[in-house]
């Protein structure tokens, strides 16, 4: 699956180059391959030929798409009427923050389908991000709940779609940087642990995954960690104590992946 991190802040796509790392941008034969596009949503779009794409929306609880990066997909797609389609599909209740839908325009209901159906997107995935913009939601007395673990679950909720999918192109920009306030370095730091979490997790068990989730978003518990958890980590060179005092805010995303 090509993963392409796209965002008009270039603050935002130099900080995805350094979290990402330079061995997990250049290693051709993974499954995930990771690019940067710094620019708007279109140009890139009408560069593509994917036919399966899959174009995340870092929306509010209602699916409208009056702002940020849901407005983009809204100008490209048609409008208000492809909102109001939109929202139709989610249901146009309430949709959690933290959850995620999957709208296919693949399938159309109506006439609708065949106007945007076709324009190179095949899934929104609809992740909800705040309830509604009235006020921005990023605390700095709180960055784990109000930065690291929102964006680590709406990254890890994409990509865990677009996977079971069968998505060849996932779309994905800055998550909770716009009207939610996270901090750049906050967003990409959360973002790019879940990427190469994700894109590393045939290499390690899933009890080895928890345990990394469970450090990195600083909800240590015993109980759910298995025994052989330090042996793996010795095998796969990852430091536990290290590993058991990560700071999000201090420690790099290297200090507690596997070495290479
Ligand atoms: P959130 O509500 O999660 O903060 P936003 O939709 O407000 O999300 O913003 C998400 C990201 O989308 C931001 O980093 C912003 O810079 C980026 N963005 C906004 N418009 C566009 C666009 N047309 N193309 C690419 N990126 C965009
Ligand atoms: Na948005
Ligand atoms: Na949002």
């Amino acid at each position: 699956m090509k993963v392409i991190l796209c965002d008009t802040n270039e603050a935002i796509c130099k900080s995805w180059v350094k979290f990402l790392g330079r061995n997990i941008r250049s290693s051709s034969e993974a499954r995930f391959q990771f690019h940067i596009h710094h620019g708007s949503l279109e140009p890139l779009l009408k560069g593509e030929s994917s036919t399966n794409c899959a174009v995340v929306s870092p929306g509010n609880s209602f699916g409208y798409l009056g702002g940020g990066f849901d407005l983009a997909i809204r100008n490209y797609l048609g409008g208000e009427k492809f909102e109001s389609w939109f929202r139709q599909q989610i249901g146009p209740g309430y949709h959690h923050v933290g959850s995620s839908t999957v709208v296919d325009l693949g399938v159309g209901s109506g006439s609708g389908s065949q106007i945007w159906g076709n324009r190179g997107i095949r899934y929104i995935i609809h992740v909800p991000t705040m309830v509604a913009p009235s006020k921005p939601l990023y605390d700095p007395n709180f960055p784990m709940r109000t930065g690291y673990e929102p964006v680590f679950n709406a990254t890890w909720n994409s990509l865990a779609s677009s996977i079971s999918l069968n998505v060849d192109t996932l779309i994905i920009p800055g998550l909770c940087s716009g009207w939610v306030g996270v901090p750049v370095e906050v967003t990409c730091k959360s973002m790019c642990f879940a990427l190469r979490l994700y894109a590393m997790r045939n290499q390690m068990s899933v009890d080895l995954q928890n345990a990394l989730i469970m450090y990195f978003l600083k909800y240590p518990f015993k109980p759910f960690m298995r025994s052989s958890f330090k042996e793996e980590c010795r095998e796969l060179n990852i430091n536990v104590n290290q590993l058991k005092n990560f700071d999000a805010e201090r420690d790099s995303i290297e200090s507690i992946m596997p070495g290479m």
